[in-house]
């Protein structure tokens, strides 16, 4: 297993990083230009969304070849460079593999619609007639989860758009494609892989009705999934790799199998528990307030668990899913720095390896659009609609979209006060965000000892520089409210502790304990006073870290 607790991973989702070419679409040249910059931050992983070849309906979710390079990303030559670049600046290039479905562009799903019964085995086709789908599971961009294939007189199943069509992992010559495909680019130098929705491939034999949800009970860390796992990373000889899965709708038992050592799976998981705070009994398309009792439970259950059965957390908050997380659970407001700051050290101090995603580093906020002309996911175009079937005005809907959009961490990335935030000299395929303002720029943070962006610089030089942030023991500490989560670490004699004010008021807490000896080791307020024994009054989303580490 490859030794990650020092590790932190950045990730880019080239669409909307940085366009080279001028046709508004991000591009791999655009990712070596930036690579000093990545460097100076200090990560040690590129986790690069995927750029292969693609009808784009999900933004390259949808591969329809998992060997070569979409032209508007660039070439083979172009990977190759940044391969080698980055291993020149001491990094690695993890890739994006979404094995639970191909795009029906794929030509396997292209000769199983022309009749080849060997590539429709290599999808989940069942026979029937159109007007009984052969179960009711929803898919998870809405509507059904099945499309009739009337020349087949078959369906096939989609658990995400229906130019996404689920995988046969029960059919061997399939996992052996997919090894294949793995042996193709660790040949090429990758070093790290991504699995999207990793937990979702392996289905039920048998498929039934669910009255009770979508159907996600039935194939969620399915039947034979650790065993699928376990022989993918041995067969493509993986196990020495850094390798992150994306768990949907998973368990704790079943992370800790994931990614404990000794299973030989993988080496950490993403799941998504924290980021479903703040829906409304589990519906992402209804608002709720951020349930805080519920986030530090589930920071408590998911740290302790995963530490007590020896499994591995991928931390973050952001991604090209989610919604910008200082919108999200802080302030965009006169506490836009402190929030931001505050909610970036909350998890890299945590057990684990942090991820941050691009833009994030700088506290860049949601999208703010004011119209549905402005979105382009698939996702948020499909729930538009669905909203106004189910009765919302478009204010009501356009409000929903505002909050959950995963456009909201699609904008382009705002490199400096350009128009095109740097990103592009031509009109971006997505518009900026309509919070774009000069000082949530790299170029007005790069000099400024006080950004956002010199706070992450910290945290990752903090992991490096003491071991007790990569492989200490981490314990929860009691407080008197659910808005602030306090947490120790400790290795042997060294020990910190963190403190988070997650609200936007003053908090008042008690941190007990000795503390000669003690210093802050970082905080988001200049000048504070190390807290004693007594009350201590938390200003506005304040972060603090105590420690006796020299
Ligand atoms: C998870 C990815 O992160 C998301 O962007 C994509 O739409 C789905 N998996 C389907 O591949």
């Amino acid at each position: 297993m490859a030794d990650f607790g020092d590790k932190v991973v950045y990730q880019i989702y080239p669409k909307s990083f940085r366009d080279t070419n001028g046709d508004g679409f991000g591009d791999i040249p655009g990712v070596i230009e930036k690579l000093d910059y990545l460097q100076e931050l200090g990560v040690d992983y590129l986790w690069l969304t995927p750029f292969f070849p693609s009808p784009q309906r999900d933004n390259g979710y949808d591969v329809a070849d998992y060997r070569s390079i979409s032209p508007q990303f660039g070439t083979m030559e172009d990977l190759e460079n940044l391969i080698r670049q980055s291993r020149e600046r001491g990094m690695g290039i993890m890739l994006d593999m979404v094995f639970n479905h191909t795009s029906t562009r794929h030509e396997w799903f292209q000769k199983a619609l022309a009749g080849d019964e060997e590539y429709q085995n290599y999808y989940i086709f069942k026979e029937g007639t159109p007007d009984h789908a052969p179960t009711n599971w929803k898919s998870k961009f809405g509507g059904t989860a099945w499309e009739y294939v009337p020349e087949l007189k078959k369906w096939y199943l989609h658990l995400y758009d229906v130019t996404q069509a689920d995988l046969n992992w029960d059919n061997p010559g399939v996992r052996e494609e997919l090894k294949e495909i793995l042996r193709f680019w660790k040949e090429k130098g990758i070093r790290a892989f991504r699995f999207d929705v990793i937990n979702l491939v392996s289905k039920p034999g048998q498929m039934e009705d669910d009255f009770e949800g979508d159907g996600r009970r039935f194939y969620s860390d399915g039947p034979h999934i650790h065993a699928y796992l376990k022989e993918l990373v041995k067969d493509a000889g993986i196990a020495d790799f850094v390798t992150v899965g994306e768990m949907s709708s998973t368990s704790l038992e079943h992370c800790i199998r994931y990614s404990a050592p000794e299973e030989k799976e993988l080496s950490m998981c993403f799941n998504f528990h924290h980021l479903k705070v703040d829906y409304k009994d589990g519906d992402k398309w209804a608002l709720n307030p951020v349930d805080y009792k519920k986030l530090k439970e589930l920071f408590v259950e998911w740290q302790t668990g995963m530490q007590e059965g020896g499994g591995w957390n991928a931390l973050f908050w952001c991604n090209h899913d989610q919604p910008r997380i200082v919108s999200r659970m802080g302030n965009e407001g006169i506490y836009w720095k402190e929030s931001a700051k505050m909610l970036a050290g909350m998890i890299h101090f945590m057990r684990g390896t942090p991820y941050i995603y691009q833009g994030e580093e700088i506290g860049m906020q949601n999208a703010h659009y004011p119209s549905i002309e402005r979105y382009r996911d698939v996702e948020s175009l499909n729930y538009y609609q669905i909203l106004l079937e189910e009765g919302k005005t478009k204010e009501e809907a356009l409000e929903i979209l505002a909050a959950r959009s995963r456009d909201n961490g699609r904008t382009p990335m705002q490199w400096n006060g350009e128009r095109y935030g740097g990103f592009s000299g031509e009109e971006p395929w997505i518009p900026m965000s309509a919070a774009f303002r000069k000082e949530i720029t790299v170029e007005a943070q790069q000099n400024d000892e006080d950004s956002v962006l010199a706070f992450y610089k910290k945290l990752i030089a903090m992991r490096k520089k003491y071991p007790v942030i990569a492989k200490g023991e981490i314990s929860f500490l009691e407080t008197e409210t659910d808005l602030v989560l306090a947490y120790r670490r400790e290795l042997g004699e060294q020990q910190m502790i963190v403190i988070c004010n997650l609200d936007g008021r003053k908090q008042r807490v008690i941190v007990p304990g000795e503390r000669s000896g003690w210093r802050i080791l970082l905080e988001n307020y200049k000048g504070r006073e190390i807290p004693l024994e007594e009350m201590y009054t938390m200003e506005p989303y304040e972060f603090m870290v105590l420690g006796n580490v020299k």
